[in-house]
């Protein structure tokens, strides 16, 4: 059976280092409560000028389609994972085919926050399986530092979010035991509002007073955007942190556990797994949870912060590059955030 495999990875992170000291210029936190809550140390930040998530995106493709041994030009789909879009619209996959001059094929955005890249590479790998293209150039990248409060008042969330991106180019292969194995996604709309940038959108208030009945927008939602929604900092992200991180602790092995199921093998047969860098906390509990070592599960969040949709393709290239993932490796991916969504893709590399 055809399957897909990763034939080449690569990652981009800006050169701009913020270290939790420096955003205490900021908003008033400590390098001590960020290290203790999150184990964040430092994270990467956009340039100012000329840099987007899409710039981000094609720094991390070129490497992942050289190491593919192909070009641009043989690409023959993208699906792009992203929740800060350089534009409301159109999105950044076509953004992307524009800027490394590819040939007019087909461009996908897929908005599933921070599951949105292993989202991306199950649409990627039904493509690949049914034989409709070759080569599938698949991204995760993230330009959080322009979209959040740095005051005191969104230090919640201000704090956990980097920049950076991550890409992976999908092909077919019939080598038995080799590729991905199997993908599973899931979702619970139920807590849509308690991880969710409201504005600037469509909903008039609609879901957000049902749900956040506190939440002091009834005038704001009736504009897609508003002077109002500025003056009163509702155009940045909410979350709820304790209540993602109850439930992320509990769909991540769940998501883990299903894939290793599905496919007849259980936690001591991962060589590596990835799960999703929220909050370094949030790993340790999965990895206790499943019972894995420490030389199961990689972690990098302490040197880029949350990069949503880009941190595990920047967490598996890291760790490839390191010799931690070879021929043959059972690994796992596993992701939770915002919708709730979460997933989880078993592969052999
Ligand atoms: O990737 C997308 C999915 N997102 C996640 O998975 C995030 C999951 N949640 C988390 O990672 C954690 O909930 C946070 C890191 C966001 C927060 O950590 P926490 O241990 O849950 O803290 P908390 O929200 O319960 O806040 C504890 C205290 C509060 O003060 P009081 O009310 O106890 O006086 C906060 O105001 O910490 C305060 N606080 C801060 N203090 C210093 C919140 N943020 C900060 C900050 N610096 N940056």
């Amino acid at each position: 059976m055809l399957r897909s495999k990763i034939a080449g990875i690569g990652m981009y992170v800006p050169e701009n280092i913020f270290t939790n000291n420096d955003l205490l210029k900021y908003m008033d936190t400590s390098d001590e409560w960020i290290q203790e809550r999150t184990g964040i140390k430092e994270r990467h930040f956009a340039s100012r000028t000329g840099e987007t998530t899409t710039t981000m995106g094609v720094e991390a493709a070129k490497i992942a389609i050289e190491r593919a041994g192909i070009t641009a030009q043989d690409i023959d789909f993208i699906v792009f994972a992203t929740l800060s879009p350089d534009y409301y619209f159109p999105g950044c996959g076509v953004l992307l085919q524009r800027a490394m001059k590819m040939k007019e094929i087909g461009a996908l955005d897929v908005r599933n926050q921070c599951s949105g890249f292993v989202y991306a590479l199950s649409v990627g790998d039904q493509f690949i399986k049914t034989g409709m293209y070759k080569n599938i150039l698949v991204i995760g990248a993230e330009k959080h530092s322009f979209g959040l409060d740095f005051s005191t008042r969104g230090r919640n969330i201000s704090v956990i979010f980097g920049d950076g991106a991550g890409a992976v180019v999908l092909q077919p292969t019939e080598k038995e035991n080799q590729g991905i194995l199997s993908t599973h996604l899931h979702s619970d709309g139920e807590s849509a509002e308690i991880l969710a940038m409201y504005n600037p959108g469509t909903h008039a208030n609609y879901w957000v007073k049902e749900k956040l009945a506190d939440f002091d927008n009834a005038e704001v939602g009736e504009m897609f955007m508003s002077h109002a929604m500025v003056e009163k900092a509702q155009n940045f992200p909410f979350m709820d942190g304790p209540a993602v991180f109850k439930k992320a602790i509990v769909k991540i092995p769940e998501a883990v556990m299903e894939a290793l199921h599905a496919n007849n093998y259980q936690p001591s047969d991962i060589d590596l797994l990835i799960p999703h860098q929220a909050n370094l906390r949030i790993s340790q509990v999965v990895q206790q949870q499943l019972g894995l070592r420490n030389d199961q599960v990689h972690n990098n969040i302490q040197k880029y912060g949350n990069t949503t949709a880009a941190s595990i393709p920047i967490a598996l290239c890291e760790a490839w590059e390191q010799g931690k993932v070879k021929e043959g490796n059972l690994v796992c991916l596993a992701a939770f955030g915002s919708g709730f969504t979460w997933a989880s893709a078993l592969l052999k590399w």
